[in-house]
Order: structure tokens, then C-alpha cells, then sequence
């Protein structure tokens, strides 16, 4: 998610940021994928064939993931990834001012990650692909409400120390305790060797989070120390950039992980490269503008994949894309185990205009003024108790930058669409060029979510089983961080491996195991992982061997 660099920056000046992953030992048994249908790809006969369906992160990694391992161990498998849309990426993806490719990449939907998104960093470094700042700009923020822009602040010490004394040190560096403690637990994740899920439901447990999922942001923070106010003004604005939601709805993971944003970065050119140079390095076989209709188990344990390239028979298939977006007909025994998760209906409007500035006179100030180019938006009317405080329009709106002399970019998120008459009286009848995409986003993150299997059943398995449930931070990495533990499931169901070699799947330690050792986690894996006496004691994200799966 967009988690509000320059807000948390000026705020919680500690917390890192969080805008939020083979050998085989011997073959696999030797049967074969045939041909049923597709002229289009070589029949195959002695070569397992694993289907992916999405080429967005999650599925574009899964191919690296397993491109890793049988580079590994000579795991004879073949890929083929099946893509719906006509690029690679998915809600990953640019667009160019006046569709002109001399003019900068906008990123129209996933746009930030930072260094604790250990894959994407890491792939940035591998791929030679250049990272930029985000925070280039340093614009003023402001925070709207419908009525009036009730805080506004840049990056002095002396706004900072305004923000602090409004909101008192106490907020500010219990969020970032509160933060900072949940995202190394979470980091956690990228390191272990030994931990696979196979349901989501081992991982509350794991990392002593249950609680946190069924109650809402407000609660979690309320009952963490933090103060009403800081929680009704700032972490709401985090969570409505970054989620779209709001903080009464929004569950604990969501909101805290949603207050951890900085040192954002992007790849030039669009974070889609990434995804790009993983399916490159895989050698699968892409199908763009090919839609995967349905799956179904045949009596040898495999599937037959119907596409609109026709039928093909895999022994392994790893779905990527949110399950009930892709009208993939499953057998209902398989189908029936994904609930129904709502995702978020996001408007996204990119736009160039030459104004400088957004128009005074819509937040009801006078000719002249200066609004701040970042403008995030709380309702801390409706949530002490006032449902008649006017809705704001957007949720928020951003200037990126110049793309030109005298000609900037800037997004907008809102509910609903923007009219062309509310730009025009928006950017003071200066826009220039507007690009307008409805995402299904990300999902809603009510408490108490049900939760999706990640194994549907043997050799066919459930990248964004993630998202819904994990969504506390569903963003690029983690979902490369899902079809990192599918891979290592798929090859160890399959092939006596994992992208590291053989791994057995470790129970993940009980609720009261775990609970008790909350803060410990990374500790406990570092005890596990490390018994030498030279090696560090304790390590922090920084550390670079997170990087599992890249180097074993
Ligand atoms: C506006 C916006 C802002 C965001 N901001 C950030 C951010 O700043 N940082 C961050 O890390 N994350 C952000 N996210 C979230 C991030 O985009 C997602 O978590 C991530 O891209 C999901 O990747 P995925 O591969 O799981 O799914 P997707 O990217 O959705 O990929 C699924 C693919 O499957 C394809 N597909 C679907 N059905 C079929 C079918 N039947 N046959 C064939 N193909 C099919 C789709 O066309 C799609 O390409 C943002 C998302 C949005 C929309
Ligand atoms: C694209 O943008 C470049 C740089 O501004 C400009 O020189 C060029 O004329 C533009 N191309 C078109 C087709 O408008
Ligand atoms: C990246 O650049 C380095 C140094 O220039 C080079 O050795 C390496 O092969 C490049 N890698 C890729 C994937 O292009
Ligand atoms: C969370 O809610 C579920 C379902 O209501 C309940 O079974 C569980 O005990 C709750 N866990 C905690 C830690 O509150
Ligand atoms: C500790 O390091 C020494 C020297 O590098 C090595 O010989 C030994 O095997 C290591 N022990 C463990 C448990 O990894």
C-alpha cells in the first residue's frame, strides 16, 4: 500500500519503512503433461508442466521461485504462465502522460515498496534495475475533513514539533514501538528456512496475532496507550491512503502496518520491470491475452486447464490472481473453501495540469492561499459521534512532481469517480491530460476475516490466500513472499525438493508457545538458524540475509 511517507516521516522519524517469497534431489515421477489442445506449445513428454495463472507479483515470482530451483537441482518441470490482460503485472503497472513513452512512467496502481520488502529490494539490486526516491518532492502535507484542512505540515522541525505538541511525544512513539515490534516480527517470515503454511491459519498463531485480527484498528491502538486524537486524525489518514478504509472497520494489522511508511522507493520506469525481468530470468513460456476458464482435477492426479488456447493437462497449478476476480470455474469441493472476500473499489485519477496549486476556494480559503500538493483525509467528525460531517470527495490527492517544464503529474484516490467538471474546478481549468482507472484493489480488512487455504488440495495451490487475511500487508513483496512458500510446497509435494533443497514442514509453535514469546520471534529464528557463537546476537531488518530463496 501507499503508506504516507511524508506523514510518517515528520511523525514517527524511527520507523522504518513499510509501505508495504530449488533442487531436486531425483526426478519427479515421470508423468507426463500431454497435449490436449495447444498447438501452440511443444507436446510434452517426459517434462512435468506447471500452469500459472496471473502475471502480476505473485505469479511472475512463482515462476523465478522456480526457475531458482531448477537452476538448483535440475528439476526437469516446464512453466507456462497464463495471463489475461495483455501485460505483465497486473495491479502493478504505468501509465505515460499523453500515452507518450518520452514522458515519465506513473505508476497507476502498486507504486511504493522499502527496504523491509527484502525481494523486491533485493531483485532491484540483481536485475541492475534503478531505484528512485519517492519523497523527491518535498511538498507540504495537509489533512482535509471535508470542511476544512485541519492540519498542515512539512518537513522542519519546527512543524514536527507542532505535530508533536498537538498530538504529545507519547503517540507518536508508542505507534512506532507498537510498529516497529510487529514488522520484525513479520520480517521473520522472509527468513525461516523451515516455516511453510499450508493454511493461513497457522500463521496468526506464529506470530502471537490472533487477537489483533479481531478487533478493529481503533481498539488495537486505543488499548496499546495510544491517544484519541493521534488516532483519529493521523492514523486514520494513514489508513484511508493506504487502504481506503476506515479506522472503525479496518482491523489491527491493517491499521498498524499502515503507519509504517518510509524511505518509499519505486524502480524508474515502473515497479512492473521487476515482475518483467522475474519472468524473463524463469524462461516460462508467457500467454498474454490468454484467459484461464476452468480447472479440473483428472482421474491421475493431475488437471485439465481449459484456456482460450484450449485444454492442457499439468501436474501442478498455481492460481495468482484473487480467486473470485478471475471467473476461473473450479470443482466445487475446490472452490467452495475460497470465501468470498470483498476487495476495495478504488478510483485511481491520474492527471497533468499545469496549476500549480489545487483551488483554494473548494477547502473554503481564500484567493490566493496556498493548499499543501499532499492531501491526505480523516472523518474524526463521524468517528466521535458527528455522521453529519460531510464525506471528503477523495481520499487523497498527490502532485508527483513535474513531468514537464510548468506541467505536473498528480493522483487522486476517491470512492467514486471524478467528474470532469470537479478536476476542471479542482486544478482551476489547467489539466491537461487525464488517465482514470477503477482498481478492485486490495481487500477489505474487517476483524475476523475467514481465511483461504493456501493448498486447495494436492498440486494446486492459492497465491492470494495472502491477501485477504495477511492483507494487514498486502502489497507486491508479500505477494512474492506467498509464492515463495507455495514453490516450496509445490516441490516438496512434487519433486523431493524446495527451492533450497528438501525441506520437511515444521509445525509452526502453539497459540500459547507463540503468545508467550511474541517480541522473541526473530530471536527464536536467529537461535534456530544460527548456534555460532561469532555470529551476531541480535539483527534488524537491515540485515541482508534475509534474502532467502536468492542465495540458499
Ligand atoms: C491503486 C493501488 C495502489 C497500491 N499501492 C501499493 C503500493 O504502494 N505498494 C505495494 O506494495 N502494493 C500496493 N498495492 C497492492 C499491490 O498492487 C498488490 O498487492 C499486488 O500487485 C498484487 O499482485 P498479485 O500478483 O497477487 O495480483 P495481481 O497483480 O492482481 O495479478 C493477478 C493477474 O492475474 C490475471 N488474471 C486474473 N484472472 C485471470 C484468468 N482467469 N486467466 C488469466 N489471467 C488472469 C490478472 O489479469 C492479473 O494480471 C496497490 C494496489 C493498488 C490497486
Ligand atoms: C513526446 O514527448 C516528447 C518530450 O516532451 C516530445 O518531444 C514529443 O514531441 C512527444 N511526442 C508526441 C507524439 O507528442
Ligand atoms: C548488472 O550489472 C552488473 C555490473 O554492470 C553485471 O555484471 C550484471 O551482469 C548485470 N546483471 C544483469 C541481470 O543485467
Ligand atoms: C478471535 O475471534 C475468534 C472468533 O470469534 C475466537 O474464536 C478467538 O478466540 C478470538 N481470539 C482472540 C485472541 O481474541
Ligand atoms: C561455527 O563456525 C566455525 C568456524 O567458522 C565452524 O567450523 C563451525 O562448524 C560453526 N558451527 C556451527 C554450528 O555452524
Amino acid at each position: 500500500m501507499r503508506c504516507t511517507p511524508l506523514l510518517l516521516g515528520a511523525l514517527i522519524p524511527g520507523v522504518f519503512g513499510f509501505e508495504l517469497p530449488f533442487g531436486v534431489s531425483r526426478l519427479f515421477s515421470s508423468k507426463t503433461a500431454a497435449q490436449t489442445g495447444n498447438g501452440n506449445k511443444p507436446a510434452a513428454t517426459t517434462t512435468s508442466r506447471i500452469a500459472i495463472i496471473g502475471a502480476g507479483a505473485g505469479g511472475s515470482s512463482a515462476a523465478f521461485w522456480i526457475a531458482k530451483a531448477k537452476e538448483r537441482f535440475g528439476i526437469d518441470v516446464e512453466v507456462d504462465v497464463y495471463e489475461r490482460s495483455d501485460y505483465i503485472g497486473g495491479r502493478t503497472t504505468v501509465v505515460h502522460p499523453y500515452n507518450n513513452k518520452s514522458l515519465p512512467a506513473l505508476e497507476l496502481g502498486a507504486s511504493i515498496f522499502v527496504k523491509a520488502h527484502k525481494h523486491l529490494w533485493r531483485a532491484a539490486d540483481d536485475f541492475n534495475l534503478t531505484r528512485r526516491s519517492f519523497n523527491e518532492n518535498d511538498y507540504d502535507t495537509g489533512i482535509w475533513n471535508g470542511e476544512q484542512i485541519f492540519l498542515q505540515f512539512g518537513g522542519s522541525w519546527w512543524d514536527t514539533a507542532k505535530l508533536l505538541w498537538r498530538y504529545g511525544l507519547f503517540a507518536p512513539k508508542r505507534t512506532e514501538e507498537i510498529v516497529r515490534g510487529m514488522m520484525s516480527q513479520f520480517l521473520g517470515l522472509y527468513k525461516t528456512s523451515t516455516l511453510k503454511w499450508d493454511s493461513m491459519l497457522d500463521l496468526p498463531p506464529y506470530f502471537g496475532w490472533q487477537e489483533h485480527l479481531n478487533i478493529t484498528a481503533r481498539e488495537f491502538f486505543k488499548g496499546r496507550g495510544v491517544g484519541e486524537r493521534y488516532i483519529n486524525e493521523v492514523i486514520q489518514a494513514a489508513t484511508r491512503v493506504n487502504y481506503g478504509q476506515n479506522i472503525n472497520y479496518i482491523n489491527g494489522l491493517g491499521g498498524a502496518v499502515c503507519m509504517a511508511g518510509m524511505g518509499a522507493t519505486g524502480i524508474k520506469g515502473g515497479n512492473y520491470l521487476i515482475f518483467a525481468k522475474f519472468l524473463e530470468y524463469s524462461k516460462a513460456k508467457l500467454h498474454l491475452k490468454t484467459t484461464v476458464k476452468s480447472i479440473n482435477p483428472t482421474s491421475s492426479g493431475t488437471y485439465n486447464l481449459k484456456s482460450t488456447r484450449g485444454t492442457t493437462e499439468y501436474k501442478a497449478i498455481i492460481l495468482a490472481a484473487p480467486y473470485h476476480q478471475s471467473q476461473i470455474s473450479l470443482p466445487p469441493g475446490l472452490s467452495s473453501q475460497i470465501p468470498k472476500h470483498p476487495y476495495v473499489n478504488l478510483h485511481v485519477t491520474i492527471l497533468t495540469t499545469t496549476s500549480p496549486d489545487l483551488n483554494p476556494a473548494y477547502f473554503g480559503l481564500s484567493k490566493g492561499s496556498k493548499v499543501p500538493k499532499v492531501l491526505l483525509t480523516a472523518r474524526e467528525g463521524v468517528d466521535l459521534g458527528n455522521p453529519n460531517t460531510p464525506k471528503p470527495e477523495f481520499t487523497s490527492i498527490t502532485y508527483h512532481g513535474l513531468v514537464q517544464e510548468n506541467e505536473w503529474s498528480v493522483k487522486i484516490f476517491s470512492d467514486d469517480r471524478l467528474s470532469d467538471e470537479w478536476l476542471d474546478n479542482m486544478f482551476q481549468g489547467q489539466v491537461t491530460w487525464v488517465h482514470r482507472k477503477e482498481w478492485q484493489a486490495y481487500p477489505t480488512l474487517p476483524p475476523q476475516v475467514p481465511l483461504p487455504p493456501v493448498k486447495l488440495d494436492k498440486g494446486i495451490y492459492y497465491v492470494n490466500s495472502f491477501e485477504p487475511y495477511v492483507s494487514f500487508i498486502s502489497t507486491m513483496d508479500t505477494e512474492t513472499l506467498s509464492a515463495r512458500n507455495i514453490v516450496d510446497l509445490l516441490l516438496n509435494d512434487h519433486f523431493d525438493s524446495g527451492i533450497c533443497g528438501p525441506t520437511a514442514k515444521t509445525t509452526p509453535p502453539s497459540i500459547n508457545e507463540a503468545s508467550s514469546a511474541q517480541q522473541p520471534l526473530i530471536e527464536r529464528i536467529e537461535a534456530s538458524h544460527i548456534s555460532n557463537s561469532t555470529t551476531r546476537k541480535s539483527r534488524n531488518v537491515d540485515d541482508e540475509d534475509f534474502v532467502y530463496g536468492f542465495d540458499c
